[in-house]
């Protein structure tokens, strides 16, 4: 199996007069088309450990790499671009722009990325929205869905621009229980029927029993992967 993402010896340290060690010598490797859970406790460093992969944050040892290829020689704009390209993104808040509707806040990504027509766009915006079975919602506001129905359009627009890596942090945070299961199997169709590789931080066992693998973190460290 081919490695999507990579961290080499990695270490987070935030400076300052009490300096704060966040991830400390983590080596991890995440599969193409593989379903990984970052668990545990709250404060261990599941976030950072995410945003660290998500090349949102940059370590202060050691490296990330993503498709094989080493990144710590990027500079922020490189970052962006790659983030942009290869990477999708979900959070406990969904962040949808509200003056937008759910289409056009799905085809944001795209508009960034530049790479399509104004149709292409639309149309695989709506073909993403219907995947999720969200295509009644396309035209509205995130105001006018449900919580459930704004992750999803959140998921849609994770997608957007195909990422090698959908990386989610406690993207249920916000749900009940049935849509937070609706959420960890669409997770799972992705990985299983698209080869998509999702990594997703949760602290609730009962949602990552579903995944592939679980990385387990205490206090900074990688204890169980
Ligand atoms: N910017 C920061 N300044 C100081 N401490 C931080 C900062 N970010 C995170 N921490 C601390 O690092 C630890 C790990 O945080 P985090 O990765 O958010 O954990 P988790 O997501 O598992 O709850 C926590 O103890 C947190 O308080
Ligand atoms: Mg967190």
């Amino acid at each position: 199996m081919s490695a999507a993402l990579q961290t080499l010896n990695m270490t987070r340290i935030l400076p300052g007069p009490v300096p704060v060690t966040l991830i400390e010598h983590a080596n991890l490797s995440i599969g193409k088309g593989e379903f990984v859970a970052i668990t545990g406790p709250s404060g261990s460093g599941k976030s950072s450990l995410l945003y660290l992969l998500g090349l949102l944050d940059r370590p202060t040892e050691g490296s990330v790499m993503l498709e094989e290829k080493e990144t710590s020689h990027l500079g922020s704009g490189e970052l962006a671009r790659l983030r942009l390209a290869k990477l999708g993104f979900v959070f406990q808040f969904h962040f949808l722009l509200p003056e937008f509707s759910v289409l056009e806040n799905v085809m944001i990504p795209m508009r960034k990325l530049g790479r399509l027509s104004g149709d292409a766009m639309k149309t695989k915006a709506m073909r993403l929205l219907k995947s999720l079975g969200m295509e009644g919602e396309a035209r509205k506001r995130p105001e006018q869905l449900s919580g459930g129905q704004r992750q999803r359009a959140a998921i849609a627009r994770a997608l957007a621009n195909d990422p090698l890596v959908l990386l989610a942090d406690e993207p249920t945070g916000n749900l009940d229980s049935k849509n937070a299961h609706n959420v960890f199997e669409i997770f799972r169709g992705l990985a299983e029927d698209q080869g998509q590789t999702v990594v997703v931080v949760t602290h609730d066992p009962h949602l990552s029993e579903h995944t592939h693998r679980q990385i387990h973190i205490v206090d900074g460290r990688i204890v169980d992967a």
